[in-house]
């Protein structure tokens, strides 16, 4: 399973496809609406959200709720251009002279402005900005969300939570682990829709809490907020990926799907980056029997040997503060090579819990081709009956 994604921030509209998505599968807009409202909820939006309520329509390759096997195109207009009718479309436009549309010459550090105006030879820093903006996300999720309700379909859940904005956030592993791990015993949905209660997406009230001062205090000093999210997936037989060659490792994989989303400049797998600060000990998992292979603890975040263990899959991820701030920084103008400060255009302060659903959705498709590396077939009756057959998880 692939995905393909088009469209500008303030264009028509956004373009999904997804190829490789076996056939038979139940699927409908609304549950890729779902995690579409899901991905624009959070507090430290700016001022978009208001008029901004996304939804994807399917084009092709789904026939009576069920995928058919063809590649599933998607559109989602973007209601930006819609509602300023008489700005985008000109500004935007696919054909004609430019006219006295107005160039962008102040490349804001953090964006993709300067090096994307070098490396395409721009003299104008509009079509940077308007490819390489985190819209481009909402898209992402309607595609993934595809791969997601495969995975569902499965027994295999993902739900993600938020663990650190800016200087706020639990002080150990071991904290997080007291506050979810029991909540995902039947499943990482319960994480998710725990999480989704809370604007800032974080299962701790008084945390929420004081994350929301964080961002209230950053906004008025007129700065902006980065933090860490942690994923968990539950029931994902063991044996996805493989040891034998490093780009069959699924921890290599998921690392890759997370950090190649906008603004996320680090990945741990389990205990992460902690890990090289403890004993052997303390990091270890035991190996026991009851039933069926288990480990006593997990901080190998369900992975070992680029292998999934058959434990829940732990992964968390880092987002830097959004680069737009309405106070400025020094940056320098393409023409005039002149120091200036950059413009504030309409921004998140953070946007760490709308980041979160958008990391619960690039993984999704790594693991769904992981399972139909394993299980593979062309139709989910297949799929579903080998499945079975290997793992003895019932769908009934
Ligand atoms: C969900 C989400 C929302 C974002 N919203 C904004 C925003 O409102 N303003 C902004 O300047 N950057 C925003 N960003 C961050 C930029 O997209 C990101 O910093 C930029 O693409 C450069 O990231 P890179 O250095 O990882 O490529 C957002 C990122 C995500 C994932």
């Amino acid at each position: 399973m692939r995905y393909f994604t088009s469209g500008e921030s303030h264009g028509p509209s956004l373009t999904g496809i997804v190829e490789g998505a076996p056939a038979g599968l139940d699927i409908h807009e609304d549950e890729i609406e779902h995690h579409l409202v899901r991905r624009q909820k959070g507090y430290g939006r700016g001022g978009r959200m208001a008029f901004e309520k996304d939804r994807a329509t399917f084009q092709s390759g789904v026939r009576f709720g069920k995928t058919t096997g063809a590649p599933i195109a998607m559109t989602m207009p973007n209601r930006a251009y819609e509602k300023d009718k008489s700005n985008w479309p000109v500004v935007m436009a696919k054909s004609g002279e430019r006219g006295d549309v107005e160039r962008i010459t102040l490349p804001r550090p953090g964006h993709a402005d300067l090096v994307g105006t070098q490396k395409y030879g721009f003299d104008d820093i509009r079509p940077v900005i308007e490819r390489s903006s985190a819209r481009e996300t909402a898209m992402r999720v309607a595609c993934c969300s595809v791969a997601r309700k495969f995975l569902e379909t499965l027994g295999i859940q993902i739900g993600g939570h938020v663990i650190r904005i800016g200087a706020v956030g639990y002080k150990s592993w071991e904290e997080v682990r007291d506050i979810a791990d029991p909540l995902y015993e039947n499943g990482a949905h319960q994480i998710y829709k725990r999480s989704d209660e809370s604007d800032v997406r974080c299962l701790d009230d008084d945390l929420s809490a004081q994350m929301r001062e964080e961002i209230k205090l950053r906004r008025k000093e007129g700065t902006s907020l980065g933090g860490i999210y942690e994923i968990i997936v539950t029931g994902l037989p063991a044996g996805l990926g493989s040891y034998v060659h490093w780009d069959r490792k699924i921890d290599g994989k998921l690392a890759q799907a997370i950090v190649a989303t906008q603004a996320m400049k680090g990945v741990e797998i389990g205990l992460g980056f902690e890990a090289g600060q403890r004993q052997g000990h303390q990091v270890h998992d035991e190996i026991i029997y009851n039933d069926a292979f288990k480990r006593r603890t997990n901080r190998a975040g369900g992975i070992e040997g680029g292998m999934t263990t058959g434990m829940p899959v732990i992964i968390r991820g880092v987002m830097k503060p959004i680069p737009t701030m309405i106070k400025p920084l020094k940056t320098a103008d393409l023409d005039t090579k002149k120091e200036e400060d950059t413009r504030y255009e309409r921004s998140d302060v953070c946007a760490l819990p709308r980041a979160v659903v958008v990391a619960e959705s690039v993984i999704a498709p790594v693991l769904a081709n992981a399972i139909l590396e394993k299980f593979g077939g062309d139709s989910m009756d297949v799929i579903l009956q080998r499945y079975q057959k290997e793992t003895g998880y019932d769908n009934a």
